[in-house]
């Protein structure tokens, strides 16, 4: 199996459509950047580029000031629906998540991005944990407040799941969200996810247990969309196959 670190995240739109004789033949072409990064380095930081303003990196321990800075600015708002913000009193508590995280890589089970628009951190995206004997994982988000309604988390999301589908061969992503966290249900959502259920009394909020609405992606499924949106995009089409 091949570690997070040996593939660059590669975006829905390098998929490529490609003609063929007796028929037009769509294949999903996910490039692995990774060899050709590493050429010429001993340790490569990940990182993939969203757009022209917003990117992906992988988390440092570098970050750990600016990110409790992040969090600490943001506290009230993000206290609201998630669980570790008073546990986070000091730079010294986001440095010891960062090794967490970076241990939880190093062991292949887990991965954490910052999300960096112009250079400051923006918020988290992550697996929470990689379950490889299923062959599933799922995801976990935050924004900083001035960073939300730019569908910035919305593409992050995007981009793991790519990676989780087409570089790691995982079958099925999921995200759960609070029932009344109607912002982050919209992510899994508007990303095509099946809703399977609610999870009564999941989660310990400082004072009172949440529900949470779970959301599902299977590989199948993703691959699925990728073809039907370039099959959008080239209309005059005749026929189609999946690869
Ligand atoms: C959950 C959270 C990340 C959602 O942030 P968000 O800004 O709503 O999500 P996105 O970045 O994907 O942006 C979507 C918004 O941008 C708009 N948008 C603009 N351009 C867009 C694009 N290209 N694609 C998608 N959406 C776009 C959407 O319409 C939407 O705005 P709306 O809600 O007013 O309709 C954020 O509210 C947050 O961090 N909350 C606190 C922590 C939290 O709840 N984490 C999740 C725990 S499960």
């Amino acid at each position: 199996m091949r570690t997070l670190e040996e593939h660059a995240l590669v975006p829905i739109n390098s998929a490529v459509a490609t003609r063929r004789k007796g028929g037009f033949f769509i294949s999903i072409c996910f490039v692995s950047h990774r060899a050709a990064m590493l050429r010429g380095t001993k340790k490569t930081m990940f990182s993939h580029r969203l757009s022209d303003q917003y990117s992906l990196r992988e988390i440092a321990l570098g970050d750990a000031e600016e990110l409790f800075a992040v969090c600490d600015t943001n506290r009230t708002y993000l206290r609201r629906w998630l669980p570790w913000l008073d546990r986070t009193r000091t730079p010294s508590d986001t440095c010891d998540f960062i090794q967490r995280a970076l241990r939880q890589h190093e062991n292949k089970q887990g991965f954490q991005a910052v999300i960096v628009v112009q250079s400051r951190i923006a918020g988290l995206v992550g697996y929470h944990r990689i379950d490889w004997e299923n062959q599933s994982t799922s995801l976990g988000y935050w924004l900083a407040g001035e960073f939300q309604g730019r569908g910035l988390m919305t593409m992050s999301c995007r981009a793991l799941i790519d990676h989780a589908f087409a570089a790691l061969n995982l079958n099925r992503m999921t995200i759960a969200c609070a029932t009344g966290n109607t912002r982050s249900r919209a992510i899994p959502q508007r990303l095509g996810f099946t809703h399977e259920g609610t999870l009564r009394d999941a989660e310990w909020l400082y004072d009172r247990y949440v529900d949470h609405e779970v959301y599902s992606q299977l590989q199948r499924e993703w691959q699925a969309r990728i073809i039907a949106q370039l099959a959008a995009q080239h209309p005059a089409a005749p026929t189609m196959k999946s690869p």
